[in-house]
């Protein structure tokens, strides 16, 4: 089931989304967190240093699995999602960092690295809660439109609109990396609890689609449809496309 949260701006979208995840950390300080870089978790994570730094969040028993890695990349680099998340999250909460999982960029056997994720993913027990942004064509992870649904971490090609996405964060679009290791999208729906941040006019089709529309591997976020538990959290610009109330 699809429950959506309708939000003003960016800023209130962060700011719930930090309090459902709170919630969660909360009501079980030894939750598995499946977490997403980009620029929509950016404020969340900035709210949930803030409620840490506040004494009203405890990470010390959590873990975290992120979705997806850029292939071929240092782990130092700071277009690196490695290094995303410790910048964002990690380095200012207290957080275990031996708990802490990155698909690993830097090995270069790509078979043996989205095997092992899935195993360590599953010997955990699965993720509690697992927060995803959307992408301009509807991606979820780095699985991008495509004939059939991947299950399982694997290693993708990225698609020219994902590569112009994320050229912003790069010195040219040359610069960003071709292929990405991402959760699958069985592993993402094997989630407990999902959670979606989505914000801006360029998501609203996306958004639209992926809700209203027929479940189908061309609109990867479709397949949240089939979840029972994923709540978006959209700002009206997202919403653009749904009827006003
Ligand atoms: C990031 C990820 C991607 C992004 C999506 C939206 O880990 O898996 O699916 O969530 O590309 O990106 P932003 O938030 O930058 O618009």
């Amino acid at each position: 089931m699809v429950k959506i949260i309708r939000v003003r701006d960016y800023d209130e979208m962060s700011r719930k989304a930090a309090n459902i995840i709170a919630a969660q950390i909360t009501l079980n300080p030894q939750s598995v967190l499946g977490l997403a870089t980009g620029s929509s978790p950016v404020g969340t994570y900035k709210n949930l240093v803030a409620m840490y730094e506040a004494g009203d969040l405890d990470f010390s028993e959590v873990s975290s699995y992120n979705l997806d890695e850029y292939r071929g990349i240092s782990r130092a680099n700071d277009q690196s999602y490695y290094y995303f998340m410790n910048d964002n999250l990690f380095d200012h909460v207290n957080i275990n960092k031996d708990n802490t999982h990155v698909p690993n960029g830097e090995n270069p056997d790509a078979d043996n690295e989205c095997t092992t994720y899935d195993a360590a993913v599953r010997a955990i027990g699965g993720v509690d809660l697992q927060l995803l942004g959307l992408g301009r064509n509807g991606h979820i992870g780095f699985n991008e439109p495509a004939d059939d649904f991947a299950a399982a971490t694997h290693c993708v090609d990225l698609t020219e609109s994902t590569i112009e996405a994320n050229k912003r964060f790069f010195a040219s679009a040359d610069d960003v990396p071709r292929q990405a290791y991402t959760m699958g999208i069985g592993t993402i729906m094997s989630a407990k609890k999902i959670l979606v941040v989505v914000s801006g006019a360029d998501k609203a089709e996306a958004l639209y689609n992926s809700v209203c529309g027929p479940v189908t591997p061309q609109v990867p976020g479709s397949i949240l449809q089939f979840h029972p538990d994923v709540t978006i959290v959209a700002d009206a610009d997202a919403l653009s496309k749904f009827p006003q109330e």
